[in-house]
């Protein structure tokens, strides 16, 4: 009849082998992929591991150890039952076939509480990227992301995550490789990390509350950038931005807030930036509210997103053009509480010397100002 007869003499073998091979392959909660089979391809063994690593009501680890592996497109997911930690020691290479994922995205967290994400390991994206969907209390640690396509990392819906020692690099030319996109997400924290792109470093989307940015180097690239916002329709507020002591080195522009004429509504409120230091910047401080890079829009009416409650303190170092803040505010909602403090930046080459231009903003202007218009 072709159907197979399974006795339960067979299932309870068939279970035993199952124990048997799990209780070989972890030992004190440590998952290691290399005792799942895991050749020079690590995909089936890394899925294994952490299903088995998820179910386990102790606290877990999975271990992927020093060596070169390839790595399929995959989704590691929760909930589950205790804290996870997944180790990377190894270098993780994406295919570099890009028909070989759909959706441009490559590895994927999704769903996991009590997550930690550490090691001396790469992720060379080849081309592809890094999602955290929906990750609460987490930690990314010491990890490294190459050549990514389109934006390394993208943090959507997460609350409390923490990337530290985290590093991202690409070439200072590739197109739109933002180093980290945040979204609608609550509690991020980027400490004492470095980020090379071709495109923003750290970029804020819209729902973004209580993002702290600390230590962080960043170039080439285009700098920290809020938005752009007010692209599409029924955009979340972003609050509370506070990028402190970073340096930023020959990128296009270095901290920026930006949306797009026109189009939709929004707010953008309480965003500080403290004790940054500029080398060779383009647009060191920038508010761009006409944004609108390949006349993708009209220009003719103003942007529609409310900013207010900016500050820009302590920052100083050089600028590669002469204009080193551009403060240029929506005439149909011109920025409120705007403050200026400690701007201490040079320019030394043509055209000079250094000057800041405002339009619909009045900001407050105290300490050193290095540069008149304001
Ligand atoms: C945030 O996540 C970390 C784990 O990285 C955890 O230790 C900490 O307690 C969490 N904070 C809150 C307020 O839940
Ligand atoms: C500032 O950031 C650098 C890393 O760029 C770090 O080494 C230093 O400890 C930070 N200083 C403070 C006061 O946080």
């Amino acid at each position: 009849m072709g159907l197979e007869v399974v006795s339960p003499a067979m299932i309870s073998f068939s279970l035993f082998l199952l124990l048997a091979s799990t209780t070989q392959a972890q030992s004190n909660g440590v998952f290691d992929v290399t005792k799942y089979g895991a050749g020079k391809d690590i995909t089936e063994a890394l899925t294994t591991a952490w299903k088995s690593a998820c179910a386990s009501t102790k606290p877990s680890k999975v271990l992927i150890p020093s060596g070169t592996y390839w790595l399929r497109k995959v989704t590691l997911a929760g909930p589950c039952k205790a804290a996870i930690k997944l180790q990377v020691d190894g270098i993780l290479k994406a295919p570099v076939d890009p028909n070989k994922l759909s959706g441009g995205h490559w590895v994927n967290f999704i769903y996991v509480d009590q997550f930690t994400l550490s090691g001396r390991g790469t992720f060379d994206g080849q081309g592809k990227n890094i999602r955290f969907d929906y990750i609460t209390n987490a930690l990314v640690r010491d990890i490294t992301t190459l050549d990514s396509k389109n934006f390394h990392v993208n943090v959507l819906g997460c609350r409390n995550l923490t990337f530290q020692h985290f590093t991202v690099r690409a070439p200072g030319d590739s197109v739109n490789t933002d180093g980290i996109h945040i979204g609608r997400s609550t509690g991020i924290y980027i400490i004492d990390s470095k980020i090379s792109t071709g495109d923003d470093c750290i970029s804020v989307g819209d729902g973004t509350e209580e993002l702290h940015i600390t230590g962080v180097t960043c170039g080439p690239g285009h700098g920290i950038s809020v938005g752009s916002l007010g692209k599409y329709p029924n955009e979340k507020p972003v609050s509370g931005i506070f990028v402190k002591n970073c340096t930023i080195s020959d990128t296009t522009n270095g901290v920026r807030i930006k949306s797009w004429p026109a189009l939709y509504g929004g707010v953008a409120s309480n965003m500080h930036f403290e004790d940054i230091v500029m080398n060779n910047v383009q647009n060191p401080v920038i508010i761009d509210q006409g944004y609108c890079p390949w006349n993708q829009c009209s220009l003719k009416a103003p942007s529609k997103v409310k900013i207010s409650d900016v500050s820009f303190k302590s920052i100083r170092g050089t600028s590669a053009t002469p204009v080193v803040v551009r403060i240029a505010c929506s005439s149909g909602f011109p920025c409120q509480k705007v403050k200026l403090a400690n701007i201490n930046l040079a320019y030394r080459g043509p055209g000079g010397p250094a000057k800041s231009q405002c339009s619909n903003v009045k900001p407050i202007i105290s300490g050193i100002m290095s540069a008149s218009g304001c």
